[in-house]
C-alpha cells in the first residue's frame, strides 16, 4: 500500500488540470455586431431576441424570455405562474440563495422539503408533506446538473393543482427520461453567471409553455411595462408591481455565441463525471452521485458521499488526505441548509421587520430550525465536492480517480 501524501508519500495528481478560453473570437464578433447596432437596448436590438429564439429552439419550446440573472429569472418564474404575499413555496434546501430571493421579494413563504440523500434532489414524499392549502408553487432545483424526480413531483402538483418552476441554473442540458430539465414544469429557469456551463458575466433566461405566460413573464421582468402595444398610454398602463430584469444586448450577444458551445460542454462534463463515478462506485464508504436510470446529467460539479463508520475515516480527513493528494476539493457545498441561515432563524428577510412571514396575508405560523430536513443536513455533513470542467481531460479524470481509490483503500486497510 503506497503512502498517502498527507503523510509524506508521494501525491497522485502531478499534473496540471486541462485548462482552456471560454471566450474567443465568435463572442467578439457577436459583441462587435451589438455594438454596430447603436443600441444596447434590448427591446431595439436583436441579439436578446436571437438568443431567446435559439435558446427556445434548443429546449424544443416556442417562448423564451431572457433576464439579467439566474435569481431573476427564479422571480419572473413566481410573478407569471401568480406567486403573491402569502403564498408558500415548497423548494430545496441545498441550493443557492437565488432559489430563494424571489419568492421573498413576492412576500411569499418558503417551506423547505427534504431530499433524496443520493440525488440530493427534493424527495417527492417529502414535498408532499409540506403541502397545505396556501402552497401555491413547487420550486423544484435540479442540483448539480441531475435532475429531480420530476414524474413524481408533476403528478403532485396536478393533484393538488399547484405551478411547477424548475430551477435549472445548475443544470443546462440535463436528460430526464428523455425530456429536457427545464421544459417539464410550467417554467424552466437558467443562469448565465459566471460559473455555469455558459456564462454572459450575468444573465439568466425563462422557458414558457404559451403565450399567455410568455407575455406575463415578459411584463414581469421589464416594469409590467406593455412594449407589445403601439399606444404610448397602453405601454404604462400598470396594475401591480413588477421589478426592472432587463439583459442587455452585450449579455444577449456573448449568450448566443455560448450558446453554440453548451451541448459540447455538457457532452464533456458528463462523459467526465460519469467516468469518475465508474472508477470510484465500488469502494466501500464511498457513495456516487446517483443518476436514476434513464436520466443524464451535465455535472455542474461532482459529489460525492462518505460513510465514515464504513470507510474508516471522518469526511474531513478524507477532504484533507485527497487534497495533498493533488485533487482540490471541499468538503461539503453550503455550509448549512439554507433554512438554518440567520436570515430565517430570525425571521429577519426585510431588516428590522417579520416581512413576510409576520403579513396578514399570511396569518399563519412557521419555524425554521436545525434537523428540519435531517436527509439534506447529513448530505452536507458527509459530502466531498469536486470541480467539473469541460477542460479537464480524461487523464485528469483517471488521476482522479486514483487518488480517491488510494485515499479510500488506505483507510479501509488502516483502521
Ligand atoms: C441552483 C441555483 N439557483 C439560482 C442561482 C442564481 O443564479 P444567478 O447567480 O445567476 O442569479 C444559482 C446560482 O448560483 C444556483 O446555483
Amino acid at each position: 500500500m503506497s503512502q498517502l501524501a498527507l503523510f509524506g508519500g508521494e501525491k497522485t495528481k502531478k499534473t496540471p488540470f486541462g485548462t482552456g478560453k471560454r471566450f474567443g473570437q465568435e463572442e467578439l464578433q457577436q459583441l462587435k455586431e451589438a455594438l454596430d447596432q447603436n443600441t444596447l437596448f434590448y427591446w431595439s436590438g436583436t441579439k436578446v431576441k436571437e438568443l431567446n429564439r435559439k435558446f427556445a429552439e434548443m429546449y424544443g419550446k416556442d417562448y423564451c424570455v431572457a433576464v439579467s440573472s439566474g435569481t431573476a429569472a427564479i422571480h419572473v418564474a413566481l410573478g407569471t405562474v401568480g406567486v403573491t404575499a402569502g403564498d408558500e413555496v415548497i423548494t430545496s434546501p441545498i441550493t443557492d440563495m437565488g432559489s430563494i430571493i424571489g419568492i421573498l421579494y413576492q412576500n411569499a413563504i418558503p417551506v423547505f422539503a427534504d431530499l433524496d440523500p443520493h440525488t440530493y434532489n427534493l424527495d417527492p414524499k417529502s414535498v408532499e408533506e409540506k403541502i397545505t392549502d396556501r402552497t401555491k408553487a413547487i420550486e423544484v432545483v435540479h442540483l448539480a446538473g441531475n435532475p429531480a424526480d420530476m414524474d413524481a413531483i408533476m403528478e403532485i402538483a396536478k393533484k393538488h393543482n399547484i405551478k411547477v418552476i424548475e430551477d435549472c441554473a445548475q443544470s443546462y442540458m440535463c436528460n430526464y427520461k428523455g425530456r429536457l430539465a427545464g421544459t417539464i414544469g410550467d417554467v424552466g429557469c437558467f443562469s448565465l453567471n459566471d460559473f455555469k456551463h455558459i456564462s454572459a458575466g450575468d444573465g439568466g433566461m425563462c422557458l414558457l409553455p404559451d403565450e399567455e405566460s410568455y407575455v406575463r413573464a415578459f411584463r414581469f421582468a421589464d416594469k409590467n411595462y406593455n412594449r407589445f402595444s403601439k399606444d404610448p398610454d397602453e405601454t404604462r398602463k400598470i396594475d401591480f408591481l413588477a421589478p426592472n430584469y432587463r439583459m442587455s444586448e452585450l449579455q444577449g450577444a456573448v449568450g448566443v455565441a455560448q450558446l453554440d458551445k453548451l451541448e459540447s460542454i455538457c457532452e464533456q462534463r458528463n462523459i467526465y463525471g460519469d467516468r469518475l463515478s465508474e472508477g470510484i462506485k465500488d469502494l466501500p464508504g464511498i457513495y456516487i452521485p446517483k443518476i436514476e436510470q434513464g436520466n443524464k446529467s451535465s455535472y455542474w460539479f461532482y459529489m460525492f458521499r462518505i460513510d465514515e463508520e464504513e470507510a474508516g475515516v471522518s469526511r474531513d480527513e478524507f477532504s484533507k488526505a485527497l487534497s495533498a493528494e493533488g485533487v482540490p476539493n471541499q468538503a461539503g457545498y453550503i455550509p448549512a441548509c439554507v433554512y438554518e441561515y440567520d436570515m430565517f432563524k430570525n425571521k429577519n428577510a426585510y431588516n428590522g421587520t417579520d416581512c413576510p412571514w409576520g403579513c396578514k396575508h399570511y396569518g399563519k405560523e412557521i419555524e425554521y430550525y436545525t434537523s428540519m430536513c435531517p436527509t439534506a443536513e447529513e448530505i452536507l455533513k458527509t459530502a466531498i465536492r469536486l470541480t467539473v470542467n469541460e477542460f479537464y481531460t480524461m487523464e485528469d479524470c483517471d488521476e482522479v480517480i486514483q487518488a480517491i481509490r488510494k485515499v479510500a483503500e488506505y483507510y479501509k486497510t488502516e483502521r
